[in-house]
């Protein structure tokens, strides 16, 4: 099939380089020049694993173009997706001004028909006012076009983004138009290789909501379990060991129930906001929701917390090594990242920072944490360590796991260790003689 992806954010890209490896012609747009030029050239604007690779291969077979150009390419498609930015507005809510700004340009230039896809995450109706911008555009040229709007709302992480685009979870198609819903299926077909049965199809509406619930429920599960891990420590019990024990429970599952420092990056925090006030604006006050928010704002500042009742309020004369700064591995995405209020808040008291993160530096240094002159940064974990009061692990890097504690016990003044993602064996740093602090265990 012939394709346009408009916007070549993280869900544009990604959506696009791999229909375009199962063979489709795809072409990905965007306004800024500049991002274009640099994607034809093969420099990938975001960290990826795989990305680059599959983005060279298929823009060398052609069967990947990069554009600025939305008429002349909307022309010969049959489908096109809208996957570009639904930031959070200033009440909480999803901007779109993005995607009706498309949408109108959809109007303004398609000449025949053919399937308008939201796969941006949008709230429930979007797909109804796309539809209503699209016709008044026509309306005003005078003409006559049928086409639909179809709602497939994409469920991919970062990091394993192309993995989870190529073997899917589920994919769920919200059309109110049969042919519509069977087009969709054709072009979703090669991505399931045995059964078809994950390939759901339903309205509009519900389509758009599915995509809010399973973040919130996701995001919830994560609050939950940041709460119990409070409450453990209170108690004086382990929740690594009761995140174990309840995860047996195949009602319940080990996954995504690991306690940290909060819940980050470019989904949650601004779905759970959105679906938040979707129930306000219908009337309905979301208390579990709004909780599930509450508790990943506190949970931000769990391990700052405890590095101020270790040290002190005041932490003028401390350094401390900072290993990771992305919301989490494989990934540069600082959004919302636990580092920067950790980081914000032991500045705040003085403190000096050395960090160091396998990719997110310059995100760090040139964006989320620009102007905090006490945050240095460094080439290497171990790097880190020089002068260090004690070590913070923020984010989960594979590279952290198993670091050489005896190098840390050298060269920290204070063989102590604040870990917001329990990465580590508590008896074995204990009988090394660290002092060792974890999320939910005293
Ligand atoms: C998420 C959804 O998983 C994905 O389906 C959706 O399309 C976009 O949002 P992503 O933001 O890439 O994807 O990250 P994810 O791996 O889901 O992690 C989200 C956050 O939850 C991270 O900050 C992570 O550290 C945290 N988390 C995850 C926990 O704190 N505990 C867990 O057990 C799991």
């Amino acid at each position: 099939m012939n394709l346009t992806v408009i916007g070549t954010g993280y869900v544009g890209l990604v959506s696009g380089t791999c229909f375009a490896e199962i063979g489709n012609n795809v072409t990905c747009i965007d306004v800024d020049a500049k991002k274009i030029d640099k994607l034809r050239q093969g420099i990938i604007p975001i960290y990826e694993p795989g990305l680059e690779a599959m983005v060279k291969r298929n823009f060398e077979n052609k069967t990947l173009k990069f554009s600025t150009d939305l008429a002349v390419n909307l022309d010969k498609c049959d489908v096109a997706f809208i996957a570009v930015g639904t930031p959070m507005g200033e009440d909480g809510s999803a901007d779109l001004q993005y995607v009706l700004q498309v949408a109108k340009e959809i109007g303004q230039n398609m000449t025949h028909s053919l399937i308008i896809v939201d796969k941006s995450t949008v709230p429930v109706g979007t797909a109804d006012k796309v539809k209503s911008t699209i016709n008044s555009e026509l309306k005003k040229r005078g003409v006559t076009i049928d086409f639909t709007v179809v709602s497939n709302p994409e469920f991919l992480k970062e990091g394993d983004a192309i993995k989870d685009f190529m073997r899917p979870d589920r994919v769920v198609i919200g059309s109110d138009d049969e042919k519509a819903t069977e087009k969709m299926r054709r072009l979703y077909a090669p991505f399931f290789s045995r059964s078809m049965d994950r390939l759901i199809t339903m309205d509009v509406r519900s389509a758009e909501m599915t995509k809010y619930v399973a973040n919130a429920m996701l995001a919830t599960k994560i609050s939950f379990m940041n709460e119990i891990a409070n409450i453990c420590e209170l108690v004086g019990a382990d929740v690594n060991k009761v995140r174990i024990g309840i995860g047996s429970d195949s009602r319940i599952g080990y996954s995504f129930i690991y306690p940290g420092s909060g819940y980050g990056g470019s989904c949650f925090p601004k779905d759970v906001k959105a679906l938040k006030r979707t129930a306000e604006e219908h009337g309905y006050k979301a208390d579990l929701i709004s909780s599930v928010e509450e508790v990943n704002d506190r949970q931000k500042f769990v391990i700052s917390k405890k590095v101020v009742t270790r040290f002190g309020e005041d932490l003028s004369n401390k350094r401390f090594a900072v290993w990771g700064l992305s919301f989490k591995p494989e990934t540069d995405d600082m959004r919302e990242a636990p580092s920067i209020y950790v980081i914000k808040e032991l500045v705040k008291r003085g403190a000096k920072i050395n960090a160091y993160d396998p990719k997110a530096m310059d995100e760090a240094q040139h964006f989320y944490l620009k102007g905090v002159e006490e945050v240095s940064y460094f080439n290497s974990k171990y790097e880190t360590l020089r002068e260090a009061d004690a070590m913070i692990l923020l984010t989960e890097w594979k590279e952290f796991r198993s670091p050489d504690f005896d190098e840390l016990k050298n060269q920290l003044k204070h063989p102590i260790i604040f870990d917001g993602r329990n990465q580590y064996n508590d008896t074995l740093l204990e009988n090394m003689g660290f002092e060792y602090f974890q999320i939910g265990k005293k």
